[in-house]
């Protein structure tokens, strides 16, 4: 028998990965697509079919740290979870984050429903931390909120005002990225070239231009202002062969703007293609990449589509 429910978004993150890591704002989105668990009686055990995953809460595993890790915190030992997983894992769309927020909800809603939104958020940091040692937090911040929001360390998560809806391509490299590696190389070149750290300032400034093109639905303007944040985040050297033939297969068949999304060294793109949606993901299937379309912000007239749908 189900005894708690529990749901965590997938994110892309439009402008500011990396950035962010280092105080500075950065724009994400949370997808509808993302991850379901189910919590049941039992003693700690977690089962992804999808990702062919099934770990034992401190089996010594990543995903079975990282499930001790949220039952210790929520003091929920006697459960295992089975959970639905509506994405690629290592993707680069927060998979993890996704996860731990669902198992958390699960967890919570099992208890009782008694722990406080600061509880759970404790947990799923401690989830993160086994994965990605010092993350920004946005991945999380992203995986509860869901919609469109602009995260900084020092502030969390605030939802941003979107005036109209949009589309975006969501693409898949196919090769993994490592989150902790990424973050590493930056923080190396960092300490190295005074440079980087007026890179991420200029992270800051995107952001807050696109804050502005979202809220009066300024869809060109965003386009550019992905176009220029991939150019910052290949200055940081974390674009990659496979990232950099999606970002121009997406711009020639259409698309406005495009970048890595997340980590980099593989993971995903995104891509703004309005009217072309469906171009670039031919395009991308045809270079050999998958790919699909999501809808981010206020409704739209038709809806998104999600990794296994019709794209
Ligand atoms: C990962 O989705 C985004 C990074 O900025 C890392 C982080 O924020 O923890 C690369």
């Amino acid at each position: 028998m189900i005894r708690g429910q529990g749901f965590g978004h997938a994110k892309i993150i439009l402008i500011g990965e990396h950035g962010v890591v280092h105080g500075h704002p950065a724009l994400a989105a949370g997808l509808t697509a993302g991850i379901q668990a189910d919590a049941v009686a039992g003693s700690g055990r977690l089962r992804v079919p999808a990702w062919s995953l099934d770990a034992r809460a401190g089996d010594g595993s990543p995903p079975g740290r990282a499930l001790a890790a949220i039952l210790s915190r929520l003091h929920a030992g006697d459960l295992d979870f089975h959970v639905e997983a509506g994405i690629p894992s290592r993707a680069g769309l927060g998979s993890s984050a996704a996860m731990a927020v669902a198992i958390a909800r699960a967890a919570g809603a099992a208890s009782g429903g008694t722990h406080s939104e600061t509880a759970l958020r404790a947990a799923v940091d401690d989830a993160e931390a086994v994965f990605h040692g010092t993350p920004s937090g946005i991945d999380a911040a992203a995986a509860f909120g869901g919609n469109i929001g602009r995260f900084r360390r020092s502030d969390g998560w605030r939802p941003v005002p979107v005036l109209q809806g949009m589309h975006i391509c969501v693409g898949l490299t196919g090769r993994p990225r490592d989150t902790g590696a990424q973050v590493a190389a930056v923080g190396r070149l960092r300490e190295r070239a005074p440079i980087v750290g007026k890179m991420m300032e200029l992270f800051g400034d995107l952001v807050e231009a696109g804050e502005r093109a979202l809220a009066i639905g300024d869809v060109d303007g965003l386009g550019r202002l992905l176009d220029v944040a991939h150019g910052l985040l290949c200055g940081l050297r974390v674009s990659s062969p496979e990232i950099e033939a999606m970002v121009h297969g997406a711009r020639a068949a259409g698309a406005i703007g495009a970048k890595l999304t997340g980590a980099g060294g593989g993971g995903a793109v995104i891509a703004l293609a309005p009217g072309h949606e469906q171009d670039v993901i031919a395009r991308w299937r045809r270079d050999g990449f998958d790919g699909f379309v999501a809808a981010v912000g206020p409704p739209l007239p038709t809806s998104g589509q999600h990794p296994g749908g019709a794209s």
